[in-house]
């Protein structure tokens, strides 16, 4: 007999408090920057989940690709009855390959973006009334607690779309680091990862035709107009995204094609022609580099798949018992 859907919502207020303080330190710098974790706001994020279907950016339908035709080894390797978080649920869309045949005792999709991590989270708990859903609204990239974590249950965790390549090589040493401090000794981590590849497929999966991926940017700055009392001219910047070999990245930036005065929360920034403002870094791997990373995490690595054309990898990695 099925029981009815459990859903459980943790709400860390992320990102609120920091926003106006790191746009300000951001915009500050002689090369202006922000994180890309300030994409993700709900029109940000509806946005991104457009951007993953279209034809140029193959990573999400790669991954999926993957995880259906390895399903199984990747359960197996993860074990029944665990507590799985997943970083960066977004619209949960790729754990829905594995929770039929996994089914864990609860599932926690940890996103910093709340309604649409509360719409996923309610879509999910009730397709699948047999799983405890614990959400937790969270900025998974700074220390934070699990809010439910029975000893009980082995934990597994599954961090999927290659959102590790956004982080600086440093941070998500940090944050894989972190993860392996969630996880107990032994604990799998079942991780996608965006492989290095022809410049070419990467350019149009960054610089799409329809400009969905312009409107991702571009909102970053609309979000500052309307949370911040910001007054960014929207149509004095425009997308500007290339693939830098040397540091074997994907970035993308905001280019202001004038001189101009933007007024954000109080304060004056000013933008020469030709300047930019740096929004994220995508870095792209080769198995062994991701491998090399993971281990001065102290995971070591027991599977690796990748589709037919070598484009992404699914790795799988276990906690080793050495304390970092
Ligand atoms: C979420 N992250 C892995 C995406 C990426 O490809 O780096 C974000 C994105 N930025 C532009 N398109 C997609």
């Amino acid at each position: 007999m099925s029981k009815n859907p459990t859903l459980h919502f943790y709400d860390f207020h992320p990102a609120l408090a920091d926003f106006k303080t790191e746009v300000q330190h951001g915009l500050s710098l002689p090369q202006k920057q922000l994180s890309p974790k300030f994409f993700y706001d709900l029109n940000g994020s509806q946005l991104f989940d457009r951007i993953t279907e279209l034809p140029e950016y193959y990573p999400t339908r790669t991954e999926i690709k993957i995880l259906q035709a390895h399903g199984d080894a990747m359960i197996e390797w993860l074990g029944e009855e665990c507590l799985l978080l997943e970083l960066g649920s977004g619209s949960s869309q790729k754990i829905r390959v594995l929770l039929d045949a996994l089914k864990p005792a609860a599932y926690m999709p940890l996103d910093i973006s709340k309604q649409h991590l509360l719409d996923s989270a309610h879509a999910l708990a009730s397709d699948y009334p047999d799983i405890d859903v614990h959400a937790a609204c969270a900025d998974y990239s700074s220390d934070f607690k699990l809010p439910y974590c029975p000893q009980h249950l082995t934990r597994a965790a599954f961090f999927p779309g290659s959102s590790i390549g956004n982080f600086e090589p440093a941070d998500a040493q940090a944050l894989l680091m972190r993860v392996h401090r969630l996880l107990a000794p032994g604990g799998m981590l079942l991780i996608g990862v965006d492989l290095k590849k022809d410049p070419a497929v990467l350019h149009a999966a960054y610089n799409d035709a329809q400009q969905v991926t312009a409107a991702f940017n571009l909102n970053l700055l609309s979000r500052m107009n309307r949370e911040l009392d910001a007054d960014f001219e929207l149509d004095h910047f425009s997308h500007y995204a290339f693939y830098n070999p040397h540091q074997g990245r994907v970035e993308m930036h905001l280019y202001s094609h004038c001189q101009q005065q933007v007024n954000v929360a109080g304060q004056v920034f000013e933008f020469a022609q030709g300047d930019t403002l740096h929004t994220e870094n995508a870095y792209k791997f080769t198995i062994s580099e991701f491998q090399a990373l993971a281990a001065r995490a102290g995971f070591c690595s027991k599977q690796v798949w990748t589709d037919e054309q070598s484009l992404f990898s699914v790795h799988c990695l276990q906690a080793s018992a050495a304390k970092l």
